[in-house]
């Protein structure tokens, strides 16, 4: 949620910290702050409410503060509303600490009233405040001991950022079910939440586990465990481009991940097949475990939820097996029905989601094995998954997800294929079928993409409706499922998706002339069931903008106000073509009204609290 940089070396701190928060500005933006130790004035903290830029000319693009160790921080406000006072950095009373924080110390109340009662005076409404003032309060000169102390004391999760006026040539980092990443330069070290933030000083990376601490200077680092007994840590190298964390000409991230898919669905997919075979070679699932495999839970949320129920029809259609999806917050506290022989696939852009990674330590507690797909190399769902797959999607900054959402997809279709091989639930000329239609995608997707004025269109005319209704059956559903929360996300209107089936069960009443259906008709064998539907909510008087496959376009515009059309593919596949009109008519229907695409009001791309 909230993004943390921190850096130790021979260059002035600011500057590079005020780049590096721009980078991972999508992981919050209602606030930042800088603290800088000065070697003439002490530890400094400037800090304002707004966007990264608003901190940028407050400090003159950070050419103000003079240090070259300092932290940043963007934040998305969880306790105490967004102003100067509740960002980050937060100092102790004395000024002795300065510390940025990600994640939410759920004890703070008591920790704050019993530090008040010992006189300690707050300025913020945060959680965060209580671990400076603690820090002040147990400091007796060595500061790593008094992390230590501070963190037996506290609960909940967090990314923390620490420095000491008192030792300027350090800078110290913990972490717990927050991210948190250390790179590693020649003269100096950074610490971030993201490596976005960090890629263009350094490519090797080191990530913190759970329980660790680190503590960096510019030549060194060190990473220690609760009782600060040494750590051994890999280092990782990051071999993506810093350009791919850039717009690249294009107007929005959002825009440019859109274009990109593609390429995305080409780089996960091509090199996973081989010699009309998927090749999972980081999967170790056993003709044995599969067969006796009782079901598949998906675990994820937002669009990685939506990419789960599409899954659901997918798998279930593919192995034969029952496949339930939950949303990760709810799974916790359902009591799930999880035995060995359940496999938990857990699906997370980012990795990093907290409600998808404690659903996910629950199930492996339960005896699941788990399978993780994730685009953001060594993320902790990677890393604690049994079995992990990567989409290799690239960064992807837009909060608004595309590429991961259409990349998570086709790893659904490549462990459905996989595990039909093993389970022989598929014909051979069915799975060669499949096969060979996951090769044309791409091209179908850049077909898609060059007749994208049509959909620009459409957002030209409807961009002004206050409710938006999203219906399809089968697969059409899930795709309906997503478009609705790609278009409330961005442009802020309200939408709803549902099975066009269920409409007339209630929704149905919210109809009225002029209300705009968007109709999702691409499930063959269900059109004509979808088009009595549209049908029905067309005899109340709204408009429809159908979207179904070519072959059935000109049958759909006999009845819809619009026709848009995706290339024909094998029905299964159809998810990954459908959406990107619906990932376009959301991007148009917000470029039309003004809104910030890129940075929705509310939102967070990495969603770290619970
Ligand atoms: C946030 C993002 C969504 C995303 C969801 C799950 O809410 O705004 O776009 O789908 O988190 O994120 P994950 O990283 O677990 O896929």
């Amino acid at each position: 949620m909230c993004g943390i940089v921190g850096y130790i070396g021979q260059e002035e701190a600011a500057p590079i910290l005020l780049d590096g928060l721009r980078r991972l500005e999508y992981r919050g933006y209602d606030s930042a702050g800088l603290a800088i130790f000065d070697p003439k004035d002490g530890l400094r903290v400037v800090k304002s409410k707004g966007r990264i830029q608003a901190l940028a000319d407050l400090t003159q693009d950070g050419t103000a503060l003079k240090g070259t160790m300092g932290l940043g921080h963007t934040r998305w406000a969880t306790h105490g509303a967004p102003s100067d006072l509740n960002s980050h950095p937060h100092m102790s009373e004395d000024g002795t600490f300065a510390v940025v924080h990600n994640g939410i110390i759920e004890n703070y109340m008591e920790i704050k009233e019993f530090l008040q009662s010992e006189g300690i005076h707050f300025a913020s409404d945060t959680d965060t405040e209580v671990v400076a003032q603690l820090m002040e309060y147990y400091y007796e000169g060595n500061v790593l001991d008094t992390v230590v102390k501070v963190l037996n004391r506290i609960q909940g999760a967090y990314a923390l950022g620490i420095v000491c006026a008192d030792c300027p040539d350090r800078i110290i980092a913990a972490r717990k079910d927050s991210p948190l990443i250390l790179g590693c330069g020649s003269g100096f070290h950074l610490l971030a939440s993201d490596v976005t933030a960090i890629i263009k000083h350094t490519r090797e990376v080191c990530y913190l586990d759970d329980g660790e601490i680190a503590e960096l200077t510019a030549d060194s680092f060190w990473v220690y465990d609760a009782y600060l007994r040494p750590v051994e840590k890999e280092r990782h190298h990051v071999d993506w481009e810093i350009s791919a964390a850039e717009k690249g000409g294009y107007e929005h991230f959002m825009a440019k991940e859109i274009i990109e898919q593609p390429k995305a669905f080409r780089d996960t997919v091509f090199p996973r097949l081989q010699e009309g075979r998927v090749v999972l070679d980081d999967l170790q699932l056993t003709p044995a475990y599969l067969a006796a495999m009782d079901k598949i839970y998906i675990i994820a949320c937002g669009s990685s939820y939506h990419v789960g129920v599409a899954a659901k029809y997918t798998l279930e259609k593919l192995l034969r097996k029952p496949v339930e999806v939950t949303l990760a917050s709810e799974f916790r506290y359902c009591d799930p029905i999880v035995t060995e022989h359940t496999l938990a696939l857990v699906i997370s852009q980012s990795g990093e989601t907290i409600d998808t990674l404690a659903a996910m330590r629950e199930a492996k507690a339960l005896g699941a094995r788990v399978l993780a797909v994730v685009n953001v190399v060594g993320s902790t769902i990677a890393r604690e998954a049994d079995d992990v797959l990567y989409t290799w999607a690239g960064p992807e900054i837009a909060v608004a997800t595309t590429k991961a959402y259409s990349t998570q997809l086709a790893l659904v279709y490549l462990i459905g294929l996989y595990c039909a091989e093993r389970l022989h639930t598929l014909l051979p000329e069915e799975y060669a079928a499949i096969v060979a239609e996951l090769k044309e995608i791409p091209q179908k997707l850049e077909q898609i993409l060059s007749n994208r004025e049509d959909i620009q269109f459409f957002a030209s005319i409807y961009f002004n409706h206050p409710s938006i209704f999203f219906i399809g059956r089968n697969i059409d559903y899930a795709v309906g499922l997503e478009g609705s929360l790609k278009l409330k996300e961005i442009s802020y209107i309200h939408s709803e998706a549902y099975a066009a089936g269920e409409l007339k069960h209630g929704t149905i009443s919210l109809i009225e002339p002029g209300t705009l259906v968007v109709a999702l008709a691409g499930c063959g064998k269900l059109f004509e069931k979808t088009v009595s539907n549209v049908v029905e909510v067309k005899s109340r008087g709204a408009d429809i903008l159908g979207l179904t496959t070519v072959s059935r376009a000109e049958e759909l515009a006999k009845t819809v106000d619009h026709t848009i059309s995706v290339p024909d593919t094998h029905p299964l596949l159809l998810p990954t073509l459908e959406v990107v009109p619906m990932q376009l008519f959301a991007y148009y229907v917000a470029l039309h009204r003004g809104c910030d695409i890129d940075k929705p009001r509310n939102l967070a791309k990495s969603v770290t609290v619970e």
